[in-house]
């Protein structure tokens, strides 16, 4: 069986933070260790600019995710890692599918519908205020970046789920319409990661503010772990570790049995002092080596910059043969290009001539079988013909000898006639 391809895009619009790192970098790099997997990881830069008109801050965002992904131990060898404009063929592909996209399909998109329905509950008389053609047509680049790769499977957050069935519909759309050259992709949602809290207890999203940027120094995430919301049981009373935001964090860096453990201290009373001191130290000790990294990366871009190319010029080989020949399939082609039905078609006027040949001389065997009854009667009267002549002919050598013989014996009579009338004279 082929490998299938997983792939997935992180919009360069942020710095990236814990959640960003527990639920999608670190499990798409383990995922790219799996040589079961061929993986597409990529900064999704286009898509900054839909919701981002700050240039300085898309491009410290574009630094700093591709230096995360190196940081954090991406192999570059194993995974195909990408800066998504670097790759001409997606805006290409974008259009081609633009085109078999129903502009129904796109005002069903929650981000678009989102927008809308601020609008209308700000008052606003024109629904539309504010929202870019980017925005509304977002779901098809996304699409084309998923369809571009013929990748099988994309690990999003759940709030992109509808965005990889639209990729599917655009899909099929295609495939019905030309040729299906577009495998079909499907989200992979862990429930588990969708779980990590933000400092104030809520899913760890920039839009509520309440993250924890991945490399922060040491004294500014213990300052942020500080921050994170407890109750106000002291020291000694026992806690739910379930209700606890820190134990969920905990839980999301250590392992089972070290999480066993920490339930156990929250059970049995562990101040929320230590608990924050705990979670830090761990976090820190995860956090130290790749912080280290992630700072040296920074300080050599030229070296990023090296690297995303490389990645380009991979994820450009494979998306320049899914572009031609989505291109053909669409009808964008060289002029002297012959599609292989037409070449076909030529083939089986090549056969039919052929095929007349055959036919001629089946044509010629139907009339031989016919013929040859009234063939063999005619050399059946040949036959008799011959030996009627034979019959004759030996007829003839009859009545010959016969008169010969008859002939002799007049000769016989006759000279015996003579020579008696000889003596007498
Ligand atoms: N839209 C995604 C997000 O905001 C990022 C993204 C862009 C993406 N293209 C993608 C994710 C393709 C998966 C596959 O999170």
């Amino acid at each position: 069986m082929s490998k299938k391809t997983i792939l997935t895009g992180i919009t360069t619009t942020g710095i990236p933070h814990i959640g960003n790192y527990l639920g999608a970098i670190k499990p798409a790099i383990q995922a790219s260790e799996d040589p079961g997997f061929n993986s597409f990881f990529f900064l999704a830069d286009y898509h900054a600019l839909i919701k981002c008109h700050d240039p300085e801050r898309v491009a410290e965002s574009t630094r700093a995710i591709a230096a995360t992904w190196l940081a954090l131990g991406l192999d570059t060898d194993k995974a195909t890692f990408y800066r998504q404009t670097d790759i001409p063929e997606i805006p290409e592909l974008t259009w081609i599918l633009t085109c078999q996209t129903s502009k129904g399909l796109m005002n069903r998109a929650h981000a678009y519908k989102a927008s809308v329905d601020a609008n209308r509950d700000a008052g606003k008389e024109d629904l539309d205020d504010g929202i870019t053609m980017g925005l509304f047509s977002y779901p098809i680049l996304m699409a084309a970046d998923i369809l571009m790769f013929n990748a099988d499977i994309i690990p999003v957050g759940k709030d992109q789920v509808q965005h990889i069935e639209m990729a599917r519909d655009i899909a099929g759309r295609f495939n019905h319409q030309f040729e299906p050259l577009l495998r079909l992709p499907e989200a992979q949602v862990d429930e588990e990661t969708q779980l990590i809290p933000g400092l104030d207890g809520r899913k760890m999203s920039k839009s509520y503010d309440n993250t924890i940027p991945l490399f922060v120094e040491p004294d500014e995430l213990y300052r942020l772990i500080k921050l994170i919301k407890t109750d106000s049981k002291g020291p000694g009373e026992p806690k739910d570790p379930d209700l606890s935001t820190l134990f969920q964090l905990y839980r999301c860096f250590a392992t089972p049995a070290e999480t066993a453990q920490m339930r156990k201290a929250f059970e049995e009373g562990i101040a929320w002092g230590d608990a924050k001191k705990n979670l830090f130290e761990y976090i820190d000790s995860v956090l130290s080596g790749p912080r280290l990294r992630y700072k040296e990366l920074m300080a050599d871009l030229g070296y990023v910059e090296e690297v995303l190319l490389k990645g380009a010029e991979k994820a450009r080989s494979v998306a320049s043969d899914n572009l031609q020949k989505v291109r053909i399939a669409s009808g964008i082609r060289p002029l002297t290009y012959v599609t292989p039905q037409q070449q076909t078609s030529v083939e089986k006027k090549e056969k039919s001539a052929e095929e007349l040949e055959r036919m001629e001389a089946g044509r010629q065997r139907a009339i031989l079988m016919k013929l040859q009854p009234l063939l063999d009667q005619v050399a059946q009267a040949e036959d008799k013909e011959a030996e009627a002549k034979a019959v004759l002919l030996a007829k003839q050598a009859e009545v010959e000898g016969l008169k010969k013989k008859a002939r002799q014996k007049a000769q016989n009579e006759l000279d015996l006639l003579q020579q008696e009338l000889s003596q007498w004279l």
